[in-house]
This record gives structure tokens, C-alpha cells and sequence, in this order.
């Protein structure tokens, strides 16, 4: 495989929303940070194969809104790739934290952050629960409540 080159994104393609709906499964909750953010992407011979989506919060917090790489290219290391890309775009535009959420249910996930930094701070209790019309599973686990974790990178 070759490496992936990771590069700013500024057109909404339909591959971008392709990947973007992996993670985030609500069009409308993509609507709401897509257009306030910063957006990354990863590719291999000019093919989008990886997304991250980059919202700031405050003036010391860039918040990871969505991370998404295509299924055919999981478990290859990309998504670490994506996250070392986002910590030092925090650094750079000099942010000094980085914060990150997932479901209860999202347990590869949950692995993945921790073994990249990050540490839990934060439970928003019923999250998906309150904020989805649908009721989603993963792992055989509801995903209910929003795990958040953070990370100082300065
Ligand atoms: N061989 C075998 N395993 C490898 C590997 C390799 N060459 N390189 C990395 N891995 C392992 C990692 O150690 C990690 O293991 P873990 O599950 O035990 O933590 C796992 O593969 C994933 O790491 P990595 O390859 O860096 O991530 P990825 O490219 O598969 O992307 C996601 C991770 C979450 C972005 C991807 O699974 C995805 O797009 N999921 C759907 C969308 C989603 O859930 N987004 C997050 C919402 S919170």
C-alpha cells in the first residue's frame, strides 16, 4: 500500500460524505459543525480514502467531529495516522487541547484514542439517546451515552 498523503479538503464532495456518514450517521448533525471546521483528508493515488473533521470550540479546544476511513483500508493504521495529523493541526494553529467523543458502544474506538493520547474527562449521559430518532447498536452494546476524551498537546 502506499502511504496515504493527508491534505486540507475545501470541496463537499460526495466521497467526503460517503466517509463523513460512516462515523456520524445524521445528516443533519453533519450539517451542523461541516461548514464551521476544518477538514482533512487522506488519500492514496488521489483517491479519498480517510476523513477527519476538525471544530474549534473555544480559544484553547479543537474538537475531532467526525474521523472516518473507507472499510476496505481499516486496521492499517490510518486512523493513527489521522489522529497524529490532527494533534499537530491543533499545535499549529495554536490550539492546546484536543478533544474527541464516542459512544459507550464504540469500544474499538474507545481503544484506538487511549492508545493515542487521549484520556476520558467526560460522560454526556442519554447523548445518543436524546439526540438520534433511531436507536443504534454496535458490538451488541445500545449506544447511549457520549464518552468524551481529551488530550493537552502543547
Ligand atoms: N495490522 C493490523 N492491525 C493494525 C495495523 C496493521 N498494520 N495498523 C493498525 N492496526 C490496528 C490498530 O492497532 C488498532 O487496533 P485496536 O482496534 O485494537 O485499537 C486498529 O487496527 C485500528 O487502528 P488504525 O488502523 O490506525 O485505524 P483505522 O484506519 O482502522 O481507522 C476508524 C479507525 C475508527 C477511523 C475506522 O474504524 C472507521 O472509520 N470506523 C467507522 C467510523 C467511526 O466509527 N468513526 C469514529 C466515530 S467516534
Amino acid at each position: 500500500m502506499n502511504e496515504p498523503i493527508i491534505k486540507a479538503i475545501t470541496l463537499y464532495s460526495e466521497d467526503l460524505f460517503a466517509l463523513l456518514l460512516l462515523a456520524d450517521p445524521s445528516q443533519n448533525n453533519i450539517n451542523e459543525y461541516l461548514y464551521k471546521s476544518l477538514i482533512y483528508g487522506a488519500y492514496i493515488n488521489n483517491v479519498l480514502i480517510g476523513v477527519y473533521v476538525l471544530f474549534p470550540v473555544d480559544e484553547q479546544t479543537m474538537e475531532i467531529k467526525n474521523i472516518a476511513v473507507s472499510e476496505d483500508f481499516h486496521k492499517r493504521g490510518i486512523g493513527t495516522l489521522l489522529l497524529h495529523h490532527a494533534k499537530k493541526e491543533t499545535v499549529l494553529k495554536g490550539y492546546l487541547q484536543l478533544i474527541i467523543g464516542t459512544a459507550n458502544s464504540s469500544i474499538s474506538q474507545l481503544s484506538l484514542y487511549q492508545k493515542n493520547g487521549f484520556e476520558i474527562y467526560e460522560i454526556k449521559r442519554d447523548f445518543f439517546i436524546e439526540n438520534y430518532n433511531e436507536p443504534i447498536f454496535e458490538n451488541g452494546i445500545q449506544a447511549k451515552h457520549m464518552i468524551m476524551l481529551m488530550q493537552k498537546v502543547s
